[in-house]
């Protein structure tokens, strides 16, 4: 049972440690410290804790998402190239139940004819992308909608 008070999780999948020099005409120039920032804030700001993580393993990615069935509200995920490939992250937020919404930074369809597919979208509650660091602050303000009309 999650309790009401309980934070949600903003979780990153593989490469986005690298933001501020992975491909920045196509990721931004933010960190991954300054995004995690933005969250906070924006937080803050809807009266919802934020916890952040990051992480280049899938295994670990779901390991976070199944935690988060008892000690997160919802969650917030940009499941970088997972996002293409892991039918097993995607089975992971299906079995925890809890609002999602996914985030790419870049307009993922607008890209390779790859990257239009992601496995995760199927199970979210919404998806933005190509807002750049911005659609952090957009999908944890349709976080707190979702969570307060559950
Ligand atoms: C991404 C888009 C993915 O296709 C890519 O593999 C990423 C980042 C984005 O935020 O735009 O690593 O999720």
């Amino acid at each position: 049972m999650v309790t009401p008070a309980a934070p949600v999780l903003v979780l990153n999948g593989p490469n986005l440690n690298l933001l501020g020099l992975r491909e920045p005409a196509i990721y931004g120039t933010d960190t991954l410290d300054t995004i995690e920032r933005l969250c906070h804030d924006t937080g803050k700001g809807l009266g919802l804790r934020v916890e952040c993580r990051q992480s280049n393993h899938e295994g670990v990615l779901i390991d976070a998402v199944q935690e988060a069935r008892t000690a997160h509200r919802g969650i917030v995920i940009n499941p970088a190239g997972y996002s293409h490939t892991s039918v097993a992250l995607r089975d992971a937020l299906a079995a925890v139940g809890l609002p999602v919404v996914e985030v790419h930074l870049s307009n993922i369809h607008r890209r390779e004819e790859f990257r239009h597919h992601s496995y995760v979208s199927g199970v979210a509650d919404a998806v933005i992308c190509g807002a750049g660091a911005h659609g952090y602050a957009l999908a944890l303000t349709h976080l707190a909608r979702l969570i307060a009309v559950d």
